[in-house]
């Protein structure tokens, strides 16, 4: 067998002496590891001669060179590995010294996880998910995570509706949705107020109140936002807009806002003029993230 080989005697004695200097060398698929220790190895190197590496060495048999690029690699069925020299050729086997397996990659992990924060208000309206809107039902990766970059309230004694201006992933391009009142309805008294993020500023809390109006039933009634910027570290707290007659929710601390669920039925019409039919918004819920959820 080509371990009898002289040729190959000649080259591991070389190569093991050599190999203290010689530089990593190209990655290699080779059919098989064996130890120069293995019972399989040991008895012919013993045979010919050589003496054993101590440490033992890993052998590659059957080499080939291989393209490794990023995670991938055409080593299939075999092992890839760097060994300490160019292979040596026995009779036509190419045999690597001292080879160690590439470590696999770990596949990229850009995945974040989400929470959802409870309903707050009532849920009278139509249901609305912006994160399902924006991201559909798969995975909210750092490619398409939402961020919000503006609020638009519309608001006298009850929060009547809301427009919230949204990028995802590192793109520039702004989508905007809207829920409950729009910004065409006209009422003495309905005031509008846009909450914008400025550069390095996320939106990280919010806090407000819900509560009953005798004429529009349970309703959010205020609400006020912190926006936190990470290059200085500082926050700030954005309102309250609207009445504090209710009960106080917050929510925060776990993270960036990323989008708003709730419920909710779209107008163009005022609350008073649409005199106790189905309109506005009616109920809030904040889905943050906290980041990547990466096995560590
Ligand atoms: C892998 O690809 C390289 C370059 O295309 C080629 O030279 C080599 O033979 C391939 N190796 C295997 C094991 O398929
Ligand atoms: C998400 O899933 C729900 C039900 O599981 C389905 O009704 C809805 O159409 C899906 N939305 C998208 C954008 O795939
Ligand atoms: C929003 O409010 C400002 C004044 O606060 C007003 O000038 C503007 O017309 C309002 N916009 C709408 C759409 O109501
Ligand atoms: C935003 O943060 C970057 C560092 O991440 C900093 O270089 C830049 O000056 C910041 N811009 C503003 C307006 O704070
Ligand atoms: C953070 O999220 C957890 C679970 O999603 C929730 O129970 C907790 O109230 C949240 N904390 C704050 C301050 O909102
Ligand atoms: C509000 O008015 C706009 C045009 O003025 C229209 O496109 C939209 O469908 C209306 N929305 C509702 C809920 O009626
Ligand atoms: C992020 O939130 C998820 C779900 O609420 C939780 O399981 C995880 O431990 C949190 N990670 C960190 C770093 O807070």
């Amino acid at each position: 067998m080509f371990f009898r080989s002289s040729v190959f005697v000649a080259s591991l004695v070389a190569t093991t002496a050599a190999q203290m200097e010689a530089p990593e060398n190209a990655p290699q698929c080779c059919e098989k590891l064996l130890s120069s220790a293995s019972p399989a190895v040991e008895p012919f190197l013993a045979l010919l001669g050589v003496t054993i590496p101590i440490p033992p060495v890993d052998l590659g048999i059957c080499c080939k060179p291989i393209s490794v690029s990023g995670c991938d690699n055409n080593c299939t069925g075999g092992i890839a590995v760097t060994c300490a020299t160019t292979p040596i050729s026995v009779v036509g086997v190419d045999i690597g010294v001292d080879c160690t397996p590439i470590p696999p990659c770990n596949p990229t992990c850009n995945t974040l996880s989400t929470s959802n924060s409870q309903l707050f208000g009532s849920d009278a309206g139509d249901a609305f998910n912006d994160l399902t809107t924006l991201v559909g039902n798969g995975t909210v990766t750092t490619d398409n995570v939402p961020s919000v970059k503006a609020f638009t309230l519309r608001y006298g004694s009850v929060i009547d509706g809301l427009a919230v201006t949204y990028a995802q992933g590192t793109s520039q391009d702004l989508t905007t949705i809207s829920h409950g009142t729009s910004l065409t309805a006209v009422q003495s008294g309905l005031m509008n107020r846009t909450v914008t993020a400025g550069t390095n500023e996320t939106f990280t809390g919010v806090s407000g109140q819900t509560g009953f109006h005798t004429t529009y039933g349970v309703r959010v009634l205020q609400l006020s936002f912190t926006i936190s910027n990470s290059f200085t570290g500082a926050s700030r707290v954005v309102g309250p807009f609207g009445t504090s007659t209710g009960t106080a929710f917050t929510v925060g601390g776990n993270g960036t806002l990323i989008a708003l669920a709730g419920s909710a039925v779209n107008t163009n019409s005022t609350l008073d003029s649409l005199n106790g039919a189905r309109g506005g918004l009616y109920g809030l819920s904040f889905i943050t993230t906290n980041g990547t959820d990466c096995p560590q």
